[in-house]
């Protein structure tokens, strides 16, 4: 399973990569407009954070097939390194999908509500394909099965996409669609925290060194080992 951060915030993104393991970072218009920091600007300090490997998402702002297509061609020349383009999922933008992956892109189709949306773009070439579970899930929709149904399909057709789930709210629409096979998920960072905690895993490190402190005080296992060098903090 793949992480990627779903947000342009780069203390965030900071935070995120110094204890996490992530592989990369997707943006749209909205989660970009939320930054004060100038776009060119904020796109070289994310890039300087995740480094010329660590994917980068980036959506067009056009949509129409020209446009789509200048947009990219002028994103990769600056943003480097390990690029997609994200196109929503559109008439135009399956157009584009197509010469897009003629001139060598790594393409996201994005904005994908349905199953036969996935399967259109996969079939226009996009490497990624991103349904948006909880948009669905707040329709009474059911996020989690379209992304299981466009999961199977892929593997049915014998695509070589790759599921990009995206849009979630909870740690339980993750946990349902990991189940179904996604290969990606890009989430909020404050849901990758979430991901980890449990109120028993906190009472299990405390009862560990409350037991530890009785026996032992303030001595770690190292001072307890012989020719071993005391740790330096
Ligand atoms: C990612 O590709 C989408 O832009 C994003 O996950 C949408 O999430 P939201 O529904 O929380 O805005």
């Amino acid at each position: 399973m793949l992480y990627l951060l779903d947000t342009a915030n780069v203390e965030q993104i900071r935070k995120a990569y110094e204890s996490y393991p992530i592989d990369g970072v997707t943006t749209n218009p909205t989660i970009i407009s939320k930054e004060k920091t100038e776009f060119a600007t904020l796109i070289k300090e994310i890039r300087g954070i995740i480094g010329k490997d660590g994917m980068l998402h980036i959506q067009t702002t056009k949509i129409d097939t020209a446009g789509i297509i200048k947009e990219a061609i002028a994103l990769r020349d600056f943003v480097n390194g390990n690029f997609y383009i994200k196109i929503p999922t559109i008439e135009p933008g399956i157009k584009a999908m197509q010469e897009l992956k003629k001139m060598g892109f790594n393409i996201t189709a994005t904005a994908i509500f349905t199953q036969q949306q996935a399967l259109v773009a996969a079939k226009a070439g996009a490497d990624f394909v991103a349904p948006y579970v909880n948009r669905l899930d707040n329709i009474s929709s059911d996020g989690v099965g379209v992304v299981a149904d466009i999961c199977n399909l892929i593997k049915i057709f014998n695509f070589d996409t790759k599921v990009l789930a995206a849009s979630f709210k909870n740690v339980e629409q993750i946990h349902r669609i990991s189940l179904s096979g996604t290969h990606a998920v890009t989430i909020d960072p404050s849901l990758l925290k979430t991901l980890l905690y449990h109120p028993l895993t906190d009472m299990a490190i405390i009862d560990f060194s409350k037991d530890w402190r009785k026996r032992y005080e303030k001595k770690y296992i190292l001072e307890l080992l012989e020719n071993v060098p005391p740790i330096v903090d």
